[in-house]
């Protein structure tokens, strides 16, 4: 059941809370009020207080600046805090944290150690490699679409390219596919609310138990894959713990498919919306790269980076940024802000410049950009060009949009092709 959207009621002296229905359905209106009038302001992520910055210029200073890191016990100055504030650090078992802990959560040169390790399968070579086992994915998948009436664009289409593709860089094999898929989706669906406790204390236990054996096989079978080279990798004479090597195999599992799924049924939303700039696509298909930047701008799936922390008290529009709080900045806002962008909440393909920050700017800069744009290129081009009827099989109103804190992503899409 879709939420009915109440009217926005724009007060700063209560915290936004990110993870409402009311903010997912309306909050490019949120936006609107916070670029313009309340450019610092109190959010809620879950059970946790944040500083929210919007603008542009705000966004990739904090991203950007030195004074902000991701480390809290670092921010605090203080050997030994959690990393996890008050009460997620209590309800977080031990074997778990480590876990949960992964490069997108660390300083340099921690943080440069690890990303140095897996930078070599996203070099740009090494994506343009990757091409045509895309095309072959996605044309698969659609043969198997094929005389149906209707179906979920998210599981049937958008959620298995990316899915599929990431699980063979890593190197899952198609018997563990399965499981894979299950370990990983459980956790994607349950980051807020009351699940996020079942997460912590048994999702990522039952997802990491899986990830471990996977690990355990690839040393004794080693294959032409992302882990076996992160398990051989060696940087200045050092190796990933193993730990650490499932850190990193969950990050690029949730940043690798859940984020690409996501854009791509953004992206057949947003073309459906603006048929006229669907048209010019298909009359000019070398604008493809460049229309999916502005997919990625206009209605990008990651509205929120990870929480920084602020290592001294900062003074921003006349707000103080204290110590050791917690501060996201909204990529998804910045995107609009129009500082930066002419026009911003017009969606034109060949928008240019388009510097938004929609893949994060700085240290954390997204590692598989050039991986997403490809991947949602060719799964938004084959799809129009082989089902050029396609259609979102409901109004676009009764679509939900999910109430998670930091993306903007859909619950599900019913489409038809005809
Ligand atoms: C359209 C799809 C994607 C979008 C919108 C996206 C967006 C982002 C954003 C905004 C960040 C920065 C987050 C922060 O600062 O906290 C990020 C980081 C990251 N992304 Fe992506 N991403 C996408 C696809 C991918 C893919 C396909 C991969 C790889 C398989 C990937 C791997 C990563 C990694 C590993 C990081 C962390 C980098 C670091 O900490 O140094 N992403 N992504």
């Amino acid at each position: 059941m879709v939420a009915v959207a109440t009217r926005s009621e724009f007060d700063a002296s209560r915290p936004v809370d990110l993870g409402s229905k009311e903010f997912a359905h309306n909050k490019y209106e949120w936006y609107r009020w916070m670029l313009e009038d309340a450019p610092v302001c109190m959010g809620k992520v879950s059970v946790m207080k944040v500083n929210l910055v919007s603008r542009y210029e705000d966004c990739r200073m904090v991203l950007t600046d030195e004074r902000f890191v991701r480390g809290r016990a670092l921010a605090l100055g203080k050997k030994g805090a959690s990393q996890f504030p008050f009460p997620i650090s209590i309800l977080m078992p031990r074997a778990v944290k480590a876990i949960a802990m992964s490069m997108i959560q660390e300083d340099d040169p921690e943080h440069r150690r690890k990303r140095n390790l897996v930078n070599r399968a996203f070099t740009p070579r090494a994506v343009a490699e990757l091409e045509p086992r895309v095309e072959e994915v996605s044309h698969e998948l659609l043969d198997s679409l094929e005389g149906q009436e209707s179906f979920d664009l998210l599981e049937h289409y958008a959620r298995p390219v990316p899915t599929r593709v990431i699980a063979e860089m890593v190197g899952v094999s198609s018997e563990d596919a399965e499981a894979f898929h299950k370990s990983v989706s459980i956790l994607s669906k349950g980051m807020t609310g009351y699940s996020l406790v079942k997460t912590l204390l048994w999702d990522i236990r039952s997802a990491s138990k899986f990830v471990r054996g996977l690990v355990a096989r690839k040393r004794q079978q080693p294959g032409d894959d992302i882990l076996t080279g992160l398990i051989e990798a060696e940087e200045d004479g050092d190796r990933l713990s193993e730990d650490e090597l499932v850190g990193m195999v969950f990050l690029l599992i949730m940043a690798g498919f859940e984020t690409t799924l996501h854009s791509i049924s953004n992206g057949l939303r947003v073309l459906l919306e603006h048929p006229e700039q669907l048209e010019r696509l298909r009359a000019e298909p070398e604008l493809w790269e460049c229309a999916v930047e502005e997919i990625i701008r206009h209605r990008g799936p990651i509205h929120g980076t990870k929480m920084q922390y602020a290592t001294e008290d900062v003074m921003l529009h006349g707000y103080t940024i204290k110590k050791g709080t917690p501060i996201m900045p909204l990529l998804g806002a910045a995107n609009h802000d129009p500082r930066e962008f002419e026009m911003p909440d017009e969606f034109d393909i060949s928008r240019s410049p388009n510097r938004h920050l929609g893949f994060g700017i700085g240290n954390h800069f997204c590692l598989g950009k050039q991986l997403a744009v490809m991947e949602t290129r060719i799964a938004l081009k084959n799809l129009f060009d082989r089902y050029p009827d396609v259609r979102i099989a409901v109004e676009a109103s009764k679509l939900e949009v999910a109430a998670m804190p930091g993306w903007h992503r859909h619950v599900g899409m019913p489409v038809t092709l005809r």
